[in-house]
């Protein structure tokens, strides 16, 4: 499906790209042809992976919370290629807390990136794109699955992811007219280093939480990475404010009976269930 030059010629920004899922799909991009650059607020780790990557990749160093170094990182990039086309929203912040002991500077301080760094990055990219009348340009945001349901223990995260679900949507609309394409990406759990230790407080919980997964494993990112390369491509130019889950059916565990492959293994399921039949 993908070729070297699937995406030749396209020139992506990949928020956060520096580190875990925003890494992962900034290589394969650049895998598959694109001019990419990645962004974050750490010089080191962003200058790391584009060497890594070599030609036709560029780190720049900039703080999405910052519109100021928003507009500075579009400047830059547009001297020197011209256009921005490709966009991933992906960095972002988050961290376990009961949502009784958050004071407002740690709501702040995950909103601040996810929600209003996705907005100062999609405004700058959007208002560039609109100027120019450049065709075929797209924005993928990284969301969660807890964006439908909201979560405990991780309220900042799942309202902030939320608000930029409905950017995604009410975007997708209005920037129709300039033939900009929206889309958003919710993964379930990958074991990244950024999200694990925050997220994941010690191993006994990992393995029990991944038996919840219907298909018994974690995401890698590049499945992700893959994921985010269809919506990137020419190949999905009628996917318009879409959400794709890429979760190994994690979502779906509401359904009241799935728990029963957790309790016992197949053969006795089949048995009980036997056992239950009306006699006649
Ligand atoms: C409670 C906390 C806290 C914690 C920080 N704060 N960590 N409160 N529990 N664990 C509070 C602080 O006390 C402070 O409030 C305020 O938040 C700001 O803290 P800073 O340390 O100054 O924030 P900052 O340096 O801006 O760092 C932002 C951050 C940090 C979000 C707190 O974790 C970060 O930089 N994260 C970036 C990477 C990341 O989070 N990756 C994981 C993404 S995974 P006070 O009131 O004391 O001043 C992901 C997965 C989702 O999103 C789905 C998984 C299935
Ligand atoms: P990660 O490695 O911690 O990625 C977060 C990235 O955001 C880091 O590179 C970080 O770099 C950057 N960042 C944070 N604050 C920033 C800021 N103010 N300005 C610019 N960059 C900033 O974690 P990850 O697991 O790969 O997460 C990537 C995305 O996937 C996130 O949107 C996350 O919510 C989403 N997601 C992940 C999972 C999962 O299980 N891993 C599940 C669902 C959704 P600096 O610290 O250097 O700035």
């Amino acid at each position: 499906m993908f070729q070297e030059d699937t995406l030749k010629d396209r020139h992506i920004l990949v928020t956060g790209g520096g580190s875990g899922l925003g890494l992962a799909m900034a290589t394969y991009f650049h895998q598959l042809g694109a001019h990419v650059a990645l962004c974050g607020r750490r010089p080191q780790p962003l200058q790391d992976a584009a060497d890594a990557m070599g030609e036709r990749a560029v780190a720049i160093p900039c703080d999405v919370r910052d519109p100021e170094q928003v507009k500075a990182m579009f400047d830059e990039l547009t001297r020197r290629w011209g256009v921005v086309d490709g966009l991933v929203n992906n960095a972002a912040g988050n961290f376990l807390s009961a949502s009784e002991d958050l004071s407002p500077n740690a709501f702040n301080a995950v909103v601040d990136i996810v929600l209003k760094g996705t907005f100062h990055c999609t405004l700058e990219f959007g208002q560039r794109i609109i100027a120019a009348g450049t065709p075929s340009s797209n924005v993928i945001n990284i969301v969660t699955t807890y964006t439908e349901t909201g979560s405990s223990f991780v309220l900042p995260s799942a309202c902030a992811k939320a608000g930029v679900l409905a950017m995604t949507n009410s975007l997708a609309v209005e920037w129709s007219t300039y033939g900009i394409r929206l889309n958003a990406i919710a993964p379930g759990p990958f074991p990244t280093e950024g999200a694990w230790s925050r997220l994941m407080p010690d191993p006994s919980i990992e393995e029990s939480y991944k038996r919840g997964i219907p298909l018994g494993r974690y995401g890698k990112p590049e499945e992700l990475a893959q994921c985010a390369a269809f919506l990137m491509s020419p190949m999905a130019s009628y996917i318009q404010g879409g959400c794709i889950t890429i979760d190994g059916g994690e979502r779906l565990m509401a359904g009241q009976f799935n728990r029963f492959v957790q309790w016992m293994p197949r053969p006795m399921i089949k048995q009980a269930f036997e056992a239950m039949k009306p006699r006649k």
